[in-house]
């Protein structure tokens, strides 16, 4: 897998080698976008797209595509929160993590889904049944994990809330549904996981958009706007907070 810079853009696209025929993507494959991505500090604030295993174009201008390979930080005991970890990316990043050795704190609102993913993977993942929504809820994992594993290396915001529904049929509650799930979330997240890391010099926030966020569609306005403030978001707080934060966009 290679990690393709275009020289003049902001946009970094994730290729998979050799193409795939366009599909929709697996769990597993946009998991180790996320897992590729963390802590890699030449990655902050861009936003990342994954190509081969996605409808996705090549990159926003398609031009100057320069090809670098992609290198694993030492993930060795550091500490990880992931939010939707029971779903399906969520479950398959805290595998990767895991597997790489890192320790994880898992948070969803799916105490089954939880247990099941913990109870396969030993004492390296833990979880938290909480709402993400919740800035106090958030703000205990983010003390939880620092306590649990000494260190908050990475916090990767991935819960998100899809639907599609026409614009013009579009109630206000399914609009801010979706705000609510996609956007204040990875604020809420991003948040409290500098308020660690900052104070301890350094740390990885991986902010889960779509490509949704770049494209247009009649009927997903509100998950796509949702998804485009998530890259933005990103972008800012990248500017303010250094090398915390980038974006990946499968
Ligand atoms: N699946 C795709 O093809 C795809 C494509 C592009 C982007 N994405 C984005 O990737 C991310 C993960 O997608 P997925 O398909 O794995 O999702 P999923 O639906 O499989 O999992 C989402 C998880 O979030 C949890 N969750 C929802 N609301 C919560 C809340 N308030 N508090 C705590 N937990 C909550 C759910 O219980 C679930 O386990 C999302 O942000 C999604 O928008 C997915």
């Amino acid at each position: 897998m290679t990690l393709s810079l275009p020289e003049k853009s902001r946009e970094v696209v994730f290729a998979m080698k050799p193409p795939f025929p366009p599909r929709p993507g697996h769990p597993s494959e946009y998991a180790e976008l996320v897992v590729a991505i963390v802590l890699n500090p030449m990655l902050n604030g861009t936003t990342l797209r994954l190509d081969g295993a996605l409808r996705a174009p090549r990159s926003i201008d398609g031009t100057n595509m320069n090809e670098q390979s992609t290198t694993y930080a030492d993930l060795a005991d550091k500490g990880f929160v992931v939010t939707g970890a029971a779903g399906g990316i969520g479950s398959a990043a805290v595998r990767q993590l895991v597997g790489q050795g890192a320790k994880v704190l898992c948070l969803d609102r799916d105490a089954v889904g939880l247990d099941k993913l913990t109870d396969a993977l030993g004492a390296n993942a833990r979880s938290m049944v909480i709402d993400v929504t919740d800035p106090a809820q958030i703000a205990e994992a983010a003390q939880t994990a620092l306590a649990a594993f000494g260190n908050l290396g990475g916090w990767i915001n991935n819960v998100g809330y899809f639907s599609e529904v026409r614009t013009l049929d579009l109630a206000l509650d399914e609009w801010r549904k979706a705000i609510t799930l996609n956007l204040d979330s990875a604020f809420i997240g991003s948040q409290a996981a500098a308020r660690v890391m900052i104070p301890n010099g350094c740390g990885c926030i991986v902010n889960v958009s779509s490509n949704a966020g770049v494209r247009t569609s009649p009927r997903n306005a509100h998950y796509s706007a949702a998804k485009a403030g998530v890259a933005h978001l990103t972008r800012c707080l990248a500017a303010g907070w250094g090398r915390t934060a980038p974006a990946s966009t499968p």
